[in-house]
């Protein structure tokens, strides 16, 4: 699989990651099922030359983090030809307190705790990457910086980044930080294409105008990676769910029909469309299965035509571009 190499920093990885979102199972605690489950994907991911590996504190409510850890067992010398990236910052309703509501948290403690407990969970001594799950309107970057300045120099976190955030929540962080901001992980697909689409509207007044204007040029100029969470809609790209609506319809009917055309699975057409963004787009693809993994990584094969390319974002915007 072609690599991507991470600015400022001595990673190079593949162009698809794995999102290990649901690997943690539904029981508590961890079973050998799940972690037979896991490893044989992790093992395929691997074999498709997939070298990133994506987490976050709360899958599976820390489950996920766990069953990795037992999987590396599994796998000797795992760790060392890997990435492993992991998020904290979301607190779950009732944590600590019965009655606690769900919210973000970036104080110095919670996110020192929050790492600290995820390399117990993935039982290794370093994340690669650390990003802050969710952008919080209480956040003090002071207390952020400290915290990552106490993870680094510990050599407990590598690199650090965001998810969900917006260019101007991205240059505040870095005013106050020694860390360079290397990754913003933001939800992307086809079907969830404003953050591409709002480029092409730009003095054009209307009313799902996005809230994150100008994110990605901003990520390009500085060398942020963008990685796409959830870039097959969650499956809606190539299942289509009863109740679509003609939009989503139309774009899986545009996506099957290339597909079709070029003899490859709509996955690979799917995420294919957002390998051609100049960006240099990392999708973190979620199936569970093998069989949906190779279909997958199939999109590293794929050149989309500037043609196609227009074709599927017309599907997807539902109709031409202006
Ligand atoms: N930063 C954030 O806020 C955030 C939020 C959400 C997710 N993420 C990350 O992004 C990763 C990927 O998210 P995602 O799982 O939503 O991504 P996705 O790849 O868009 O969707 C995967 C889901 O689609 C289903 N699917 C895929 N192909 C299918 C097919 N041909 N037919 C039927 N179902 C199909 C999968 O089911 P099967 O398993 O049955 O194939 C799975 O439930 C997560 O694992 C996580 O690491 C980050």
């Amino acid at each position: 699989m072609k690599t991507y190499g991470l600015a400022d920093t001595d990673i190079e990885f593949s162009r698809l990651g794995y999102g290990c979102m649901q690997i943690g199972g539904s029981r508590e605690p961890i079973d050998r099922d799940s972690v037979d489950a896991a490893t044989r994907i992790v093992a395929k991911a691997i074999d498709q030359g997939i070298t990133l590996f994506d987490h976050a504190d709360i899958y599976c409510m820390g489950r996920s983090e766990s069953v990795f850890g037992e999987v590396m067992q599994q796998i000797p010398g795992i760790r060392d030809q890997i990435v492993i990236q992991s998020k904290c910052g979301i607190r779950l309703e009732n944590d600590p307190q019965p009655g606690d509501p769900q919210r973000y948290e970036f104080s110095r403690d919670h996110i020192v705790r929050s790492v600290e407990a995820s390399l117990r969970r993935l039982d290794t001594d370093r994340l690669d990457i650390l990003l802050l799950h969710r952008p919080d309107p209480l956040a003090e970057p002071e207390q952020i910086a400290r915290a990552f300045d106490e993870l680094a120099s510990a050599g407990k976190v590598r690199y650090f980044g965001v998810s969900n955030h917006n260019a101007g929540q991205i240059a505040l962080l870095q005013k106050h930080l020694d860390q360079r901001l290397v990754i913003n992980q933001l939800e992307i697909s086809l079907l969830h294409n404003g953050l591409i689409a709002e480029g092409i509207r730009s003095n054009i007044v209307s009313a799902d105008y996005p809230a994150a204007a100008g994110t990605l040029d901003y990520c390009r100029e500085r060398d942020i990676l963008v990685q796409a969470w959830s870039p097959l809609a969650g499956g809606a790209l190539v299942r289509v769910p009863e109740d679509a609506s003609p939009r989503i319809r139309a774009c899986a009917r545009e996506v099957a029909a290339l597909a079709e055309r070029e003899g490859l699975p709509p996955e690979a057409i799917a995420l294919a469309w957002l390998l051609r963004h100049p960006v240099g787009i990392q999708p973190i693809v979620g199936t569970t299965r093998e069989d949906r993994l190779d279909a997958c990584c199939a999109a590293d094969g794929v050149d989309l035509s500037r043609e196609d390319w227009y074709r599927l974002f017309a599907a997807a915007r539902g109709g031409p571009v202006p």
